[in-house]
């Protein structure tokens, strides 16, 4: 039987780096969910798809295939088998991922692609309604949590370092409204799911909320 963990959370909880990290340390495959939406957002604009286009958005998703290599914990994201890793982090995709993600049959599609990528894995996968929507059996469920200025901050050093322009200002409207798109989705919206375990990340470091989560998943795991 494969083995899921499933981690739920809003925008700069760490989840990312804390399930690359721990994929790494665990032997677990790591799916971006939230990958699969870029992917989308990313074909909406090479080929010049407005947002308000909803049917042309939709009838796009028949042409979009993607796919993930895990290679030590790094992944690989292809979108029509072209390597589109760093591509779909972009500031553009960032500004219209999640309105994206709230179109329903743009979710239907994407939750078929993540449940496909993991069939048959002991995976460890993060997003925003992995335990709630997209695995709400899954072995493990894990909600972080963070103060929204403080999620901002840790955004606006990560795209620093990206080297992509963004005042802190930007960074922290941005994540706001990301959240209230993010709850609000009509499917799929992020929630708590009610056997999940909370983590408050605001004040730990990314090592504390790792070893934390760690610690919950071979509690459940067996070591
Ligand atoms: O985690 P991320 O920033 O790469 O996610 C990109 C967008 O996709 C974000 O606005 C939330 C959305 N998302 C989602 O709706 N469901 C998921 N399982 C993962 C991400």
């Amino acid at each position: 039987m494969a083995f899921i963990v499933a981690i739920d959370g809003p925008a700069g909880t760490g989840k990312g780096t804390i399930t690359k990290l721990l994929a790494k340390e665990m032997g677990l495959v790591n799916i971006d969910t939230g990958a699969t939406y870029r992917c989308v957002a990313l074909y909406m604009l090479q080929n010049a798809i407005a947002l308000q286009e909803k049917n042309k958005i939709i009838d796009s998703l028949a042409n979009i295939h993607i796919d993930m290599k895990n290679e030590e914990g790094e992944q690989t994201i292809f979108l029509n088998g072209k390597n589109v890793t760093n591509e779909i982090r972009s500031k553009e995709v960032t500004k219209i991922v999640s309105q994206v993600s709230s179109i329903k049959e743009v979710r239907f599609a994407m939750v078929e692609v993540q449940r496909n990528l993991a069939k048959g894995k002991d995976v460890i996968m993060e997003g925003r309604d992995i335990t709630t929507y997209v695995f709400p059996h899954a072995d493990v469920k894990i909600y972080l949590d963070a103060d929204e200025k403080e999620r901002a901050k840790r955004r606006y050093k990560e795209m620093q370092e990206k080297g992509i322009e963004m005042s802190y200002e930007e960074v922290l409207k941005n994540i706001q409204i990301r959240d209230k798109n993010d709850k609000e989705k009509e499917i799929g919206a992020l929630k708590i799911a009610e056997d999940a375990t909370y983590v408050d990340t605001t004040f730990l470091t990314i090592q504390e909320v790792k070893e934390k989560v760690k610690q919950i998943i071979e509690e459940k795991r067996g070591k």
